[in-house]
């Protein structure tokens, strides 16, 4: 495994890889990896013959300053578990190398971007999407991979690359959990010990919540999830939305369409934790 911290030594190598006729896939990640993020490598790796993972905590996509300098970085233990998990090249820019004017490119998501992380987090997708694009046109990969963990993210992707008519296959992978069900993400590591052992009930709430939509309401099913959660220590849910999959708009009733998710943001302490689970 090489890594790179130019785009045009990463094109030198991808250029050679390409002429050979190999699939590139590439897998987007901020770093400070996890086993969630390994899966993700792990169907890159078995789907091309390059897998390239690009490490780069991405300023244009925090909304809170605060949030960006305490994002972990990591970088010589993230080498070390791609190392193992059969990476082939390591794209760890400088933020001078992605962005070397700064990005005033504004993106419309429609509807998909207004609710949610959209409502809550202004201007996180359009970094996002500049990083994302960026990334995409520097290594111009076959396909791409990215977390239901982040749901409307994956849903704002897979808009762009059709809107933007980037010729890339993007696929989802699931949800990487703890054994207790909190969902794996970076931020875990920022909890106290008692905030770490409260955090698995925000899973914990949403997958019982599934077993009373046949009998409860919408809205009776969001404000118990709510009230649950809020019940506990230190927890504070920012949004509970139950919506559709496809649209990312909220459903007032389980017939509306025949593929419901809810998405989750809660503070846990001053750490943003979000989840989704699949209703219908
Ligand atoms: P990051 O939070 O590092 O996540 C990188 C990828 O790993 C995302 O596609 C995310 O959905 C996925 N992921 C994280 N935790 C996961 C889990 N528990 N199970 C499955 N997949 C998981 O998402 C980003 O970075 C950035 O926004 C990025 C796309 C890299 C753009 O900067």
């Amino acid at each position: 495994m090489e890594v790179f911290l130019t785009i045009a030594a990463l094109q030198a190598a991808l250029s050679e890889a390409k002429a050979k006729g190999f699939g590139v896939g590439l897998v987007p990640t901020m770093g400070a990896l996890h086993a969630g993020h390994l899966s993700l490598v792990q169907h890159c790796v078995a789907d091309n013959d390059v897998t390239v993972v690009s490490v780069f905590v991405n300023p244009t996509q925090f909304n809170d300053k605060n949030d960006l300098l305490k994002y972990p970085r990591t970088l010589d233990q993230d080498v070390e578990l791609l190392t193992q998990a059969g990476c082939t090249y390591v794209f760890a820019p400088s933020e001078a190398e992605i962005y070397p004017e700064p990005d005033s490119r504004q993106f419309d998501f429609g509807q998909l971007g207004g609710v949610m992380e959209g409502k809550f987090r202004p201007g996180h997708f359009n970094g996002v999407a500049q990083v994302v694009t960026r990334l995409f046109d520097i290594v111009k990969p076959d396909r791409a991979y990215f977390g239901e963990k982040d749901f409307q993210q994956l849903a704002i992707i897979r808009h762009l690359v059709k809107q933007l008519q980037i010729p890339v296959e993007i696929t989802g992978c699931q949800i990487v959990r703890e054994a207790d069900g909190l969902a794996l993400s970076s931020r875990n590591s920022r909890l106290t010990p008692k905030q770490r052992s409260n955090a698995p009930i925000i899973a914990q709430t949403l997958f019982e919540s599934r077993k009373f939509v046949s009998d409860w309401s919408v809205s009776d099913v969001k404000k118990w999830v709510i009230e649950t959660i809020n019940g506990v220590e230190e927890m504070n849910v920012e949004y509970f939305e139950i919506v559709n999959s496809q649209t990312l708009q909220p459903i007032a009733d389980w017939n509306e369409c025949d593929c419901v998710v809810g998405c989750i943001a809660v503070f846990c302490g001053d750490v943003r934790l979000i989840d989704n689970l699949h209703y219908l």
